[in-house]
């Protein structure tokens, strides 16, 4: 068997797991995959086509036509660049609106069913540290490790408050994105198409606490002892 070894990392939003998981990757040389840059970038796509946030069946023809491109340098400082239908959307992605619609868009199944079937195909020879809600679950069930990372919704707010800090971005309150990460935490938990749930065999980390090295090494620990 050639295939390289998947990891799968999943948890709630601002647990830290593209931050992690592109250090992972770039420590042991594999591709990073942004699962959650793929749910941005149509939901992106939705909101600038005028399309109404309700409207299923317009936003189910959108996904089943959409291609999505990737391109994440192993340079950590420079943000994953995402293409939907050749229009590059990187800057556009993490936008609070999109970031407000984002779970609504991907609880959709014909969503989920076209994003699923692009995300294995980069699975397709393994090699991967794939990211999101539903990576050991779903997207890749065989990973050969699988993570859940966690930490309190007081703590994910606080972090999130710092990136828009270091970003020069105005940036809500404590309140308010506590308010929103939580609102996403039980949409994307509750969902009945692939809802964020810990997969029975990943192991769970909590990140209180934890700085994003102490996390990634604990992570590339982790793989190691299973041989590779
Ligand atoms: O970075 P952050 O945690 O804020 O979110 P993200 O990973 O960019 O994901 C944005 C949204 O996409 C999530 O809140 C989910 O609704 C959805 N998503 C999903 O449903 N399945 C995935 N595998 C990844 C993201
Ligand atoms: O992808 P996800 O939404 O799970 O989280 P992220 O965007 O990777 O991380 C959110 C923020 O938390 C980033 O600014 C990280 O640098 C920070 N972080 C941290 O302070 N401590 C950790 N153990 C992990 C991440």
């Amino acid at each position: 068997n050639s295939r390289q070894p998947i990891v799968a990392i999943d948890g709630p939003a601002g647990a830290g797991k593209s931050t992690v998981a592109r250090q992972v990757a770039a420590a042991l040389g594999l591709v990073y995959l942004d699962t959650g840059a793929m749910y941005r970038a149509l939901t992106w796509l939705v909101l600038d086509s005028g399309i109404d946030i309700n409207d299923l069946p317009a936003i189910a023809q959108l996904a089943s036509s959409c291609q999505i491109q990737l391109a994440s340098s192993t340079d950590l400082e420079n943000p994953v660049r995402v293409w939907i239908n050749d229009r590059e959307v990187t800057q556009h992605i993490r936008s609070l609106e999109v970031t407000a619609h984002v779970s609504k868009v991907a609880s959709q199944s014909a969503v989920r069913q076209e994003l699923l079937r692009q995300q294995q195909r980069w699975g397709q020879k393994g090699g991967l540290v794939a990211e999101g809600r539903d990576i050991g679950t779903h997207v890749f069930p065989n990973a050969e490790l699988k993570i859940f990372l966690t930490a309190s919704v007081r703590e994910r707010a606080r972090r999130r408050q710092q990136d828009f800090e270091h970003q020069g971005q105005v940036t809500l309150t404590l309140e308010q994105l506590e308010k929103s990460i939580a609102e996403r935490d039980f949409l994307d938990s509750t969902r009945e198409l692939a809802p964020l749930q810990k997969a029975a065999d990943a192991m769970e980390i909590c990140t209180d606490g934890l700085s994003i090295a102490e996390v990634t090494a604990k992570i590339i620990s982790l793989y190691h002892d299973l041989g590779y």
